[in-house]
């Protein structure tokens, strides 16, 4: 068997975590314009759907959006080798198999979080995977479910999906309790530890490991970095994305651009898409926290909450509320 093909270090530093309802290809657009670097990550797709249903809207993905990969839900093995063969004719860099989502919804379809008591079966979809398409098959998990304490169950997980061709894992460093708690929940309350995602790179040298949860600032993005292959930061980048420009100027290098310029730069973009008939408030709703903890930045999200779902709305709407930010911070 070839080696299964991987990714370049440098992409995998940085990434945004995969956010259903989130991270559609507006919001992915926008994070690529604060960090050129990250890598990005769409919402989870049923395997069903993307065979099934409406591709054009569930795979949109802007050239701009590079490298980027399609998250995968499932556990049927030939569906998800179906659904990532077009994943990966679709131009996605990386097909990626969820087993983390803690969801009712999730268990009640037996993939997810569930899949962390299935080595064997994550194992076959993986195997599937991998031989359906050209691009990296990579797996996000968390470190077990429920009252799983041994480390030792966890690796074997990650050692039985490996072998069948995954190099990469993004490591939620929490379990997911399916029982009783709630999917916001479910990343609030099951204690994170760092350690299991740290002693899995040093166990499996070879295995590209990505930590992810609870990543809120510079500094801890970059302690992780010192132990893995990279951070990904799923809520933090949503709601204060200037962090993403601040961490890959950090770790890539470059001019620490303005929160104005950056957005300004996304005119042409927003002016095409309205001109497709995207609606303004499709776009702008992924901008609320630009100005997060910034003066100005309430009256930002205010004019565009409040303006961008009226008929008409235009790129005008967000220079009004640019220069709410602007007049703001002259006058301190
Ligand atoms: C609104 C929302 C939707 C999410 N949807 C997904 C998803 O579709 N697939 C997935 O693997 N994780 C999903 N997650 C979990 C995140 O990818 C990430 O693992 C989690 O939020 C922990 O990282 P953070 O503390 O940096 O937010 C979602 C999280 C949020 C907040």
């Amino acid at each position: 068997m070839t080696a299964p093909p991987s990714i370049p270090l440098a992409q995998l530093r940085l990434s945004v975590a995969p956010m259903m309802d989130w991270t559609d290809t507006q919001c992915r657009v926008f994070h690529r314009a604060l960090a050129p670097n990250a890598r990005l990550y769409t919402e989870m797709v049923h395997a069903n759907a993307v065979i099934h249903g409406d591709r054009a809207r569930l795979l949109a993905m802007d050239p701009v959006e590079h490298p980027v990969a399609l998250q995968l839900g499932g556990s049927e093995p030939e569906l998800l080798a179906q659904a990532a063969r077009i994943g990966a004719e679709y131009g996605f860099d990386e097909v990626n198999l969820n087993c983390g989502c803690p969801s009712d919804r999730v268990q009640a379809g037996r993939f997810g979080a569930c899949l962390m008591r299935e080595p064997a079966l994550v194992a076959e979809s993986v195997a599937a995977m991998v031989a359906a398409c050209p691009v990296p098959v990579t797996v996000k998990c968390r470190l077990g479910v429920d009252d799983d304490q041994h480390y030792e169950v966890f690796l074997a997980f990650i050692e039985q999906v490996a072998a069948a061709g995954c190099g990469m894992f993004v490591v939620h460093a929490r379990n997911a309790w399916l029982k009783g708690l709630s999917p916001k929940e479910n990343r609030e309350v099951p204690p994170l530890r760092y350690d299991w995602a740290y002693r899995l790179k040093r166990d499996r040298p070879d295995l590209q490991v990505i930590v992810n949860g609870g990543i809120a600032t510079l500094e801890d993005a970059t302690e992780h970095l010192r132990h893995s292959d990279g951070a990904m930061l799923g809520r933090a980048a949503y709601h204060d994305p200037y962090l993403l420009h601040r961490l890959d100027v950090a770790w890539f290098g470059g001019e620490l651009r303005s929160r104005a310029d950056l957005l300004r730069g996304l005119r042409p973009y927003v002016e095409e898409q309205l001109a497709r008939g995207v609606y303004l408030k499709h776009i702008t709703r992924h901008l609320l926290g630009l100005f997060h903890g910034e003066r100005g930045g309430r009256a930002f999200r205010q004019v565009l909450s409040e303006g961008a779902h009226k008929p008409g709305a235009d790129w005008s709407l967000i220079e009004r509320a640019l220069a709410l930010t602007e007049t703001r911070a002259d006058a301190a």
